[in-house]
């Protein structure tokens, strides 16, 4: 048995304000499963969350809610539990940074940076709203672009022709909060001093040495390039805010707040210190044991913030930095659809959930979808169906229904002799224990899963080959029958022990009836034997139904509608309309499509339909800098701002440019919606396979 190790493992904490998404579910699930398996390998794990409660959208969202940040943050926290519980997920604790160990553990990280020489106060101009009476954040001020004179842009870029600025550069800046125009104001700032090069060699040498996943390390490196100057890109960040603002107060600087970035990653380590005090343990020996092992599992999103300035402010700080970041990439549903933090449509997992559909089924189907990489993974129904039922029920669920009613008929529940044939089945089945658990060691659930199934593919064939319902039809092949059934049972308790980390309530299903708990992966080599009892055998689990998944995706009611007038016979036509006049190729060449990439989407202000798409077709200026072009997309019913946001789709490029209320629109984006919007709602943006560049006609 390998050496106990400790292991402080965490998810990324969710903001307080909204439900989870099914992008938390993902993360959660992977992570849990990495955690059982530790468990099962006999190591010690504290696993935590915490709700990430602090900074300025709380604040405001709170305030439009009527209540106070306090009792807006308890709410969301309050609706946690349904969904952790649901998908099975063992965290150990779940906190918030707005805690009085988050408190005292960031303010205490702080004086030691500030000792190290590493914190510097400086003043800054910022804009400030005289009718709040608060300082706004970049994205609270909106103007003019100062480049191409674009309406509506927020405060540190513009969308339309892609020109970075600070936000005093805009041209009749606003308010977003009260529409007031923001006035200049100075306030000394502190700055964590992440350009020193203590730092930065620090950090070059941490995100190098070929710890972190290699696609993470190359986005990393850029912040060591040098810049004009000849300095790393590298610089100082900002850790504080001016009050009003909900966070943690900075030690000595009346007024002034931790930045929520600042306090949100030592919410891990209040979150361990909450649950360690639960336990009567004591925090700071826990994390001075030097074998202590922090791993942190975060979205691709958050990759700087957990690899260069949590690092850099545990080391510096004197404190143990993480062992590792385990990056994942974003979940898209069905082909495409990304799920931004920022809303909670597509899949949503308490309708999962309230389905009735087995949190199982989608602990499976991620596991069999996720790697080591940072790479996005698409749930699509379909093959989720297939997976399910074809592989888990399919292939491994069934061998343990196709034998324990013999056993527990003909044999009065005892299992009996594994004759040399079966023994060899089990042999293969328990040699790839190695293969098995460093396969999730390594975080590759997918293969695992793989490697799992074509185990159960031999075991199916042995059961085939047998025919063990042939053997109960002859007398004289009591025996043989006795010993083939006997061995599919030991085979699916290995195979169980196998998932055991995706399946963990199936697996406990099966200790039940096995009448053994599979609590270690070493219980893979003491099979059950000659004469152990099993138990009365149930059903493990439900095949997915069609219903079910139709349900799941199937979009709210449409309100009711006035009948279409008497001479538009749509209903039979593809798509909800009749095919236009036909055309020559010709007609067809006028129209230059383009592959664009959505560079950024945004709402509009004042209009409910529009989306203000930025779109990068491969065009340059005469400066030879990228040339953006500005367009106005009918699609905000479908599509959130964040939702498009770094896809390719294709553009009408030679369309006349059309001035709208909002703006110039310079072309088209292809999209597809049912001749009858009211009967059947949807719009879906195209998008073309991988591999095709912005740009490139479309012919
Ligand atoms: O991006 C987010 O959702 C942040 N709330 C993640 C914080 S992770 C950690 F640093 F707290
Ligand atoms: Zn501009």
């Amino acid at each position: 048995m390998t050496a106990l190790r400790q292991l402080f493992v965490t998810t990324a904490l969710p903001y307080a304000n909204g439900t989870f998404h099914i992008g938390h579910i993902m993360e959660y699930i992977q992570a849990d499963i990495w955690v059982r398996y530790q468990r099962m390998r006999g190591h010690a794990v504290n696993f935590v969350c915490a709700d990430d409660a602090h900074g300025a959208p709380i604040m405001i969202a709170a305030e439009k809610a009527g209540q106070t940040p306090e009792q807006f943050v308890a709410g969301i926290a309050a609706g946690r539990k349904q969904y952790l519980d649901g998908f099975l997920i063992s965290h150990d604790n779940w906190h918030s940074t707005h805690s009085a160990e988050n408190v005292e553990i960031s303010q205490a990280i702080y004086r030691d940076l500030k000792a190290a020489g590493l914190i510097e106060a400086r003043t800054i101009e910022q804009f400030f709203d005289p009718q709040k009476g608060m300082f706004l954040p970049d994205r609270f001020i909106k103007g003019v672009c100062p480049r191409c004179h674009a309406q509506d842009q927020y405060g540190d870029n513009c969308e339309a022709c892609g020109a970075v600025y600070a936000p005093t550069e805009l041209i009749e800046p606003y308010s977003v909060l009260t529409g007031a125009r923001p006035e200049l104001k100075t306030s000394e700032h502190f700055f964590f001093k992440l350009s020193d090069p203590r730092c930065v060699a620090y950090l070059q040498e941490w995100t190098q040495d070929g710890r972190l996943q290699p696609e993470v390390a190359n986005k990393v490196r850029e912040w060591f390039d040098l810049d004009e100057n000849g300095s790393p890109k590298l610089g100082d960040w900002d850790i504080s805010r001016d009050a009003p603002y909900f966070g943690i107060e900075i030690p000595d600087a009346p007024g002034k707040y931790f930045y929520v970035w600042l306090d949100a990653p030592i919410g891990y380590l209040a979150s361990l210190k909450n649950l360690l005090a639960k336990q009567g343990k004591d925090y700071d020996a826990y994390l001075a044991q030097p074998g202590l092992e922090q791993y942190h599992f975060i979205g691709k999103d958050i990759i700087t913030f957990h690899t260069l300035f949590w690092p850099a402010m545990l080391k510096f700080s004197g404190r143990k930095p993480p062992d590792n970041i385990f990056v994942h990439g974003f979940l898209t549903v069905n082909n495409g659809e990304k799920m931004s933090k920022s809303r909670g449509t597509g899949l949503d997992p308490l309708k999962y959930l309230h389905l009735g559909m087995n949190p199982e089924w989608l602990r499976y189907y991620l596991a069999a979808k996720l790697s080591a990489r940072n790479e996005d993974i698409d749930f699509n129904a379909d093959d989720f169906m297939l997976r399910v039922n074809a592989d888990l029920i399919g292939k491994y669920v069934n061998i343990a229904s196709r034998a324990a009613g013999f056993i527990n008929k003909r044999f009065g529940g005892h299992l009996g002799e594994v004759s040399p044939d079966g023994d060899g089945l089990l042999t293969h089945l328990r040699d790839a224990l190695p293969t098995v658990t460093q396969l999730y060691e390594q975080r590759e659930f997918g293969k695992a899963t793989r490697e799992v199934m074509q185990l159960a593919d031999r075991v199916n064939e042995y059961v085939d080959a047998n025919k063990p319902w042939e053997l109960a039809k002859h007398s004289g092949m009591d025996a043989r029958l006795h010993d083939v059934c006997t061995t599919c049972i030991e085979a699916f308790r290995i195979l169980t022990i196998y998932l055991a980390p995706i399946l963990p309530r199936l697996a406990t299903e099966v200790a039940r009836f096995i009448m053994r708990p599979p609590e270690s992966f070493d219980d893979v080599l003491t099979p059950l034997g000659r004469g152990a009892r099993i138990g009365e055998y149930r059903h493990l689990m439900q095949r997915v139904d069609a219903k079910q998944l139709d349900a799941l995706f199937e979009l709210p009611e449409p309100a009711p509608s006035a009948p279409h007038a008497a001479e538009t016979p749509v209903a039979d036509a593809p798509g909800g309309e009749p095919l236009a006049p036909v055309i020559g190729i010709d007609d067809f060449a006028k129209i230059d499509l383009r592959i664009a990439r959505i560079v950024d989407c945004q709402a509009v202000v004042g209009s409910t339909k529009l989306l203000r798409l930025s779109l990068d077709a491969g065009e340059r200026d005469a400066g030879g800098q990228p040339r953006l072009r500005n367009v106005f997309s009918g699609i905000a019913s479908a599509y959130q701002p964040g939702d498009l946001k770094g896809k390719l789709t294709v553009l009408v490029a030679n369309l006349a440019p059309r001035k709208m209320k909002f703006g110039l629109s310079e072309g088209m984006v292809l999209a597809a919606s049912h001749g009858d919007e009211k009967t059947h709602p949807g719009i879906y943006v195209l998008e073309p396979t991988a591999g095709a560049q912005p740009g490139m006609r479309v012919r």
